[in-house]
């Protein structure tokens, strides 16, 4: 990351909200940013669930807070019922649309390939892909997890042939981490997952505008030891930034916390133990 690209955080509100609650949350997070207590260096976003796009876009509109969607449909087919098309989320305010979240891959049975349209179809349709990898406790156990994430990042650019994407946001977030019954990662954890991604993105899109992101289970207590501790450029929060007042104090933290990132030394055994690209 260089020092002059912002910082993303963000929250995806997965199956959270009324339209009430949305439009609520949609103006407190605006008055933050009218009342200048949202520190500039960070770039914020939210994801509604796709019936409050539009409220929440409506309502955010010329906040500099970027709206996404948590998922769409890749067409070309538009007879799929019940889903929602790369163009509708557009339409509907979101410049972003998150792909291939471990909750889809898991309990809907989004597949590598499937993710791979959308990356794909997300980019015919202007929006910014925010492709989500990560592998499972298994995995991990199995010292997996590069194999893993190289082979989600490698498939999931695999359908955009000459296309490029003007940016990409690539989440690493392992399964272990996320909700409830995760268990919050460490800087040494993560450390790994991003590097991988790096790696791989650099291998497919050479001087694309990438952001590499972690997710799962940041909180108040965690958030400042992952931005400090590691070369991310963004987190991507659920539970503790369903409140504006979460997210803020999330924000602050981080603020505070990519401030101090300078004054820290690289750990040595972090980078010799993270990529190691001829075995692969
Ligand atoms: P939690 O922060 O609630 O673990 O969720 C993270 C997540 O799934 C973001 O995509």
């Amino acid at each position: 990351m260089t020092t002059t690209a912002p910082f993303w955080l963000g929250t995806s509100w997965k199956m959270t909200k009324t339209l009430g609650e949305a439009g609520a949350y949609a103006d407190a997070l605006r008055s933050a940013v009218e009342a200048e207590d949202v520190p500039p260096d960070l770039r914020l976003f939210v994801l509604p669930a796709a019936t409050s796009l539009a409220v929440v876009h409506d309502r955010l509109a010329g906040s500099g807070v970027t709206i996404g969607s948590q998922n769409a449909h890749p067409g070309p087919d538009l007879a799929v019922t019940g889903e929602v098309s790369m163009d509708m989320v557009r339409d509907a305010g979101a410049s972003l649309v998150e792909i291939g979240h471990a909750e889809r891959r898991t309990l809907l049975g989004e597949t590598d390939d499937m993710v791979a349209d959308k990356v794909a179809a997300a980019v015919s349709a202007g929006l910014t892909p925010l492709l989500c990898v990560g592998e499972t406790a298994a995995e991990r156990a199995h010292g997996e997890t590069a194999d893993v994430l190289t082979r989600q990042v490698r498939t999931a650019l695999g359908r955009l042939e000459a296309a490029v994407p003007d940016e990409l946001l690539v989440a690493y977030e392992p399964h272990w981490a996320i909700g409830s019954n995760g268990r919050a990662a460490v800087p040494e954890e993560v450390a790994e997952g991003i590097a991988v991604v790096r790696d791989e993105l650099d291998r497919h899109l050479p001087g694309a505008r990438t952001a590499v992101l972690y997710g799962g289970s940041v909180n108040a207590g965690n958030a400042a030891d992952l931005v400090t501790g590691l070369d991310v450029d963004g987190l991507f929060v659920g539970r503790a930034a369903w409140t504006v007042a979460g997210l803020l104090d999330l924000a602050h933290r981080c603020a505070d916390a990519l401030r101090n990132r300078g004054l820290r030394q690289p750990n040595p055994d972090l980078v010799s133990a993270i990529v190691r690209k001829d075995q692969r």
